[in-house]
């Protein structure tokens, strides 16, 4: 009998419950990653966003609307047909099959993929090494549930942190040792404590999870020489890097990646094959798209004496999860890359202007209306889309409920990055969807709410 339950838990269950609860599931019998708080996080938020469509949103972490053109899918259509063509060399209906059937798992632009990491980041890897996933989500769960494969595996992840690692990483039954943060980004002496205190406690280190560029929710970024000394500390402890660059090209310096500008990512100072590579296409290129990808160079001895690479073990678990990236999704971000010599920093020139001058204002106006006020401050980022408050009060989702229904105005409270349901004082503002008019009254409002209850802390 116990056997039998431990294989399927909802059959038992329906079999011994009463009559009128025959259908009832217990979901103690379900996946434990469904009793996580922060697996309720982007729906309630989204909830609690739909119920107040009037609130100006601070929220949402989505790329600018303002250019989107339907035009424009149709003509990245054309353009990646015409490369498969022209330099692949396809008859008409090779180019229909490989937008119509079912496509290679690793994906059908991995040598454009391989082409934009060449030309934004000084990154030179060989298409072979690049899966194509449904977003940088799946991604992530590739990597996490290919490194678990024993029960005192962990990850390292730095504390707060984004929402959908958080996720990912339940999803994998891969727990999380959160990592404090400073101003520049993941601790890192903490992070050899807390690498030493697993270890200690008998657990395997898998990897460390860091957004270097604008990390969400935080916003903070790491200097080059943070970066140099991760990448010595990921080769003398003997783990894995994996990179996330979701927000990488929004920065307010040159647009280059070196020394005067865009620091370089971890992957292209990684000398030793040490860095995952996560990348999202939701922000620069189409986020109704779903690509993103991974690149995953590393070798993987397979005990016989021969060896593949880390991305083919990455593309076995996807062709079980979803089986390839619809090719049609895949051909809208080829065309995009196509259409603008492969780079997505010239590609998304304006939308940069757009979130500089964003952030600029949002980070003018905090000082204008809440400069002088005690215990309020905020950090200020180079660039990405995020900016957190910090309050003499605690920000849960009953005040984000007030702030959207009494003063029309919406923000992340904090503590949906630290996976727990309340208890910071803090909250997120994301700049990245506002136009200026909005801006200035969302953060009069945001500042009605901020005073109302700084009197009711000074009572
Ligand atoms: C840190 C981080 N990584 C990745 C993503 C994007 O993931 P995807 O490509 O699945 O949309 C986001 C989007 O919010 C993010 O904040």
């Amino acid at each position: 009998m116990l056997e039998f339950m431990d294989v399927m838990p909802s059959e038992v269950i329906l079999a011994e419950s009463p009559e009128s609860d025959r259908a009832t599931l217990d979901r103690a019998t379900l996946h434990a990653s469904l009793g996580a708080a922060a697996m309720e996080s982007m729906n309630l938020l989204n909830e609690i966003a739909g119920q107040y469509p009037e609130a100006i949103s601070f929220a949402a972490g989505r790329p600018y609307e303002g250019f989107y053109d339907v035009a424009q899918v149709h003509e990245y259509l054309r353009a990646f047909c015409a490369y498969l063509r022209v330099e692949r060399g396809m008859t008409d209906r090779q180019v229909a099959r490989t937008l119509f059937q079912y496509g290679d798992t690793k994906g059908i632009i991995t040598e454009l993929v391989a082409r934009n990491l060449a030309v934004d980041e000084g990154i030179e890897v060989d298409p072979g090494s690049v899966v194509v996933t449904v977003g940088c989500q799946e991604a992530m769960f590739l990597v996490l549930r290919a490194l678990r494969a024993g029960g005192g595996d962990v990850l390292l992840a730095p504390r707060p942190t984004y929402v959908g690692l958080t996720g990912a990483a339940l999803l994998a039954d891969l727990p999380v040792v959160g990592v404090a943060t400073g101003p520049g980004g993941i601790d890192l002496d903490d992070l050899v404590v807390e690498l030493r205190l697993a270890r200690e406690a008998g657990r395997r280190v898998r990897a460390c999870y860091v957004t270097p560029d604008f990390a969400n929710p935080m916003g903070v970024s790491m200097d080059l020489s943070a970066r140099r000394r991760l990448l010595d500390i990921a080769v003398a402890e003997n783990i894995l890097l994996l990179e996330d660059n979701a927000y990488g090209l929004f920065h307010d310096g040159p647009e280059g990646p070196g020394e005067t500008g865009r620091p370089p990512t971890l992957k292209a100072l990684d000398r030793d094959k040490r860095v995952v590579y996560l990348g999202s296409f939701a922000k620069t290129g189409v986020p109704g798209a779903r690509v993103g990808f991974a690149v995953a160079d590393q070798r993987v001895a397979d005990g016989a004496g021969g060896s593949g690479l880390f991305a083919d073990e990455l593309s076995k678990i996807k062709s079980m999860l979803t089986v390839n990236t619809s090719p049609i999704a895949q051909a809208v971000i080829g065309g995009k890359l196509l259409s603008n010599d492969c780079s997505m920093v010239a590609a998304n020139r304006p939308e940069t202007a757009i979130y500089r001058r964003n952030m600029r204002q949002v980070l003018d106006g905090l000082t204008k209306r809440l400069g002088d006020a005690a215990d309020v401050s905020w950090n200020v980022p180079t660039g990405g889309f995020f900016v957190v408050l910090t309050v003499p009060f605690t920000v849960d989702d009953d005040l984000l409920e007030q702030a959207a229904g009494r003063f029309g105005v919406l923000f992340t409270p904090m503590h949906h990055f630290f996976g727990t349901t309340a208890g910071f004082r803090q909250l997120r503002l994301s700049i990245s969807t506002l136009e200026p008019a909005q801006i200035d009254e969302g953060l009069d409002r945001l500042t009605a709410l901020i005073t109302e209850r700084l009197a009711d802390v000074a009572r």
